[in-house]
């Protein structure tokens, strides 16, 4: 099948091109607004873009022409924390992605506690094994061929990083089969780790 995305309905290309970008980490969330209120939702596009500096990336819609409440509260505080989404959690991270406005606290609503952060203000999901603190660093608008910017990508630095002393080797090993990352596929569709496996990277051929 040959495909031009461009001809496809956005949903058909969602779904299409959500299938084919897999398995996609989740990036689970947590801000505050200006106001001091938590916020929490998942987003799976997402991703660690560099470790040197360290930073991530999310790329947030719009809901209703509006940003969505985790851009808005980047944009305000200039802070977010990614709470890892392990297997166990999936309802939870599943709850709180309710279409919902600022004055509904997604972890309340997904039955979560909150942990204090170290650095950032914006609180972590306490259930979760792994936590990034991260600051603003640029939001990148995506514009449309309407000339509107319907997502917005957002870079950060990562400041803080909390493991789970249990899935953690110093100094650097986590134990990545016990934080049973979820991963996200298309439509409803969720995936967890398989068979884990290592190989050694190539040799430079000779010169
Ligand atoms: C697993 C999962 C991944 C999602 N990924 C995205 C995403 O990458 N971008 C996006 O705009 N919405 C995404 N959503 C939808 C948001 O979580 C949802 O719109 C949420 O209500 C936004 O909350 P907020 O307004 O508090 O930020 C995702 C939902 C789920 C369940």
């Amino acid at each position: 099948m040959e495909i031009d995305p461009n001809t496809l309905d956005a949903r058909s290309r969602h779904l299409l091109l959500t299938a084919l970008v897999v398995p996609r980490p989740i990036g689970w969330i947590s801000t505050q607004d200006a106001a001091g209120r938590a916020n929490l939702a998942p987003y799976s596009f997402f991703n660690l873009v560099a470790s040197s500096p360290p930073t991530l990336v999310v790329s947030v819609g719009r809901r209703a022409g509006r940003p969505k409440d985790t851009l808005a509260n980047v944009q305000a505080t200039g802070e977010l924390v990614v709470n890892v989404v392990s297997a166990d959690l999936a309802e939870a991270m599943n709850a709180s992605s309710v279409e919902s406005g600022p004055e509904h606290d997604e972890f309340d609503f997904a039955g979560l506690e909150q942990a204090a952060s170290t650095v950032v203000r914006a609180p972590r999901v306490a259930a979760a094994r792994a936590h990034l603190e991260a600051r603003l660093v640029d939001v990148v608008p995506v514009f449309d061929d309407d000339g509107m910017a319907h997502n917005h990508v957002v870079f950060a630095r990562i400041v803080h990083v909390h493991v789970d002393d249990a899935l953690f080797t110093p100094p650097h090993r986590v134990d990545v089969a016990a934080l049973a990352p979820l991963a996200r596929l298309a439509g409803l569709d969720y995936g967890r780790l398989g068979a884990l496996f290592s190989l050694a990277r190539p040799l430079p051929p000779p010169v």
